[in-house]
């Protein structure tokens, strides 16, 4: 599978499948803290922020995953990377997501940044925390119950870490 994975910038065209992979993930509402209403206008100003770069993952040419990269502060604090990924809920355990972070993490280092953080890593979503723990993350902190877990109310976030 990981052989046909393509990740190339996205473009103006591609936002309705950026919008779809994204609209099912905060339907779930166990990993985003975006509300499910929020509207494809409010999406929009996150995957096509002008201070960030969006790729999106493709098989034969069908958008199987988004990533952002964008600095994680302003100016003092713009040497460290920050980076979304989400990937199709029914393409899963494939190896996508791990093919968007390694491209996100030598993408990172190419642009010059020094280091990358996550802020809010729901500690119950055990599939990006190991994820992440396999290219090199630490968990750095825990915001105690951070987030409000669509079915499980408020659990802990972590700030996930790694130097590049
Ligand atoms: C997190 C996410 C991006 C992972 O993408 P994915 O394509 O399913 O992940 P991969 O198939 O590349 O898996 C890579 C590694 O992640 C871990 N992993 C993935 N799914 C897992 C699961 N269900 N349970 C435990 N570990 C899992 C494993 O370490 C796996 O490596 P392995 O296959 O060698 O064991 C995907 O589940 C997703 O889009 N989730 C919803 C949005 C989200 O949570 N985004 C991240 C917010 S911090």
């Amino acid at each position: 599978m990981s052989e046909k994975i393509k990740i190339r910038p996205s473009e103006k065209k591609d936002f309705d499948e950026i919008w779809r992979i994204f609209k099912s993930v905060i339907a779930s509402g166990n990993t985003y803290v975006n509300r499910a209403e929020t509207t494809k206008d409010e999406a929009r100003a996150k995957w096509e922020n002008k201070n960030a770069k969006t790729f999106v993952a493709e098989i034969d040419e069908k958008i199987v995953g988004v990533s952002l990269l964008k600095p994680n502060y302003v100016d003092r604090g713009s040497h460290v990377a920050n980076a979304s990924y989400i990937v199709d809920e029914n393409l899963r355990g494939a190896g996508i997501g791990k093919a968007l972070a390694l491209h996100s993490i030598s993408t990172a280092k190419e642009l010059g940044y020094k280091a990358m953080q996550f802020n809010f890593v729901v500690s119950t979503n055990v599939a990006a925390v190991n994820l992440w723990k396999s290219v090199g993350f630490k968990i750095i902190g825990t915001i105690p119950k951070g987030f409000n877990h669509k079915d499980s109310g408020y659990v802990d976030a972590f700030v996930m870490f790694r130097e590049l």
